[in-house]
């Protein structure tokens, strides 16, 4: 899966892709992703990237050159769906990272301020997506949220265990259902575990997982 994601705060991605899984991933080559900084694309001699709404309001809005000539030059190397991290988008779900993972690339375009130019969002974009019901100060939390997501669903990209996980995880989120779970010290601060997960009788543990599902 190559992902290009599109941003004017390159370096907020830095420390996320250098650690744990998403790590592993792009070293092993079951990722790649490329992080353009949206500000190299603009032709104005400050570099400029927003400006104040026609009809005035309140805010700044992102303007279309940058983002036309970096979505284009992005575009000739990633043919998947451009997709605009908004608050505005449709809700981010598991069953919506499943289909984003069935593609092979995606561009994801973070916004910032009040917007972007809407000639660019009507003529460039593809899907919208907001990963809540709440407003952030950008598109690049979103962004990491849904390459993280839809990145642990490509195979290989999870080890052997960590995919079994994967399964049951679905189902559990379907059922929204889950059992709790304890690991070592059997005793922590004089809370015990459940006498019954130490007993090894397997039986009686799942009937005991099975009441205690929420
Ligand atoms: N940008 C700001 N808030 C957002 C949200 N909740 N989802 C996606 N993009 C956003």
């Amino acid at each position: 899966m190559k992902f290009d994601i599109l941003t004017i705060f390159p370096q907020i991605f830095d420390s996320y892709l250098k650690e744990s899984i998403i790590k592993r991933a792009i070293k092993s080559r079951k990722i790649e992703i490329n992080v353009h900084d949206i500000r190299k694309f603009s032709k104005d001699k400050h570099k400029k990237v927003d400006d104040i709404p026609f009809g005035g309001g309140a805010g700044m809005v992102m303007t279309p050159q940058p983002l036309y000539d970096a979505i284009k030059c992005v575009k000739k190397s990633n043919k998947g769906p451009v997709v605009f991290l908004t608050p505005h988008g449709a809700t981010f779900s598991q069953s919506k990272a499943e289909k984003l993972s069935k593609h092979k690339e995606m561009i994801l375009l973070c916004g910032r301020y009040e917007g972007i130019d809407q000639r660019i969002q009507e003529s460039m974009i593809d899907m919208e997506i907001s990963i809540g019901k709440y407003v952030l100060t950008g598109g690049e939390l979103p962004a990491m949220v849904v390459m993280d997501c839809v990145s642990r669903l490509i195979p290989g990209v999870l080890g052997k265990e960590e995919s079994h996980m994967e399964d049951s995880f679905s189902k559990k989120l379907d059922r929204k259902k889950e059992y709790p779970h304890y690991t070592r010290p059997a005793e922590f601060k004089g809370m015990r575990v459940p006498e019954v997960l130490l007993s090894g009788h397997h039986k009686k543990i799942e009937e005991w997982r099975k009441k205690k599902l929420k």
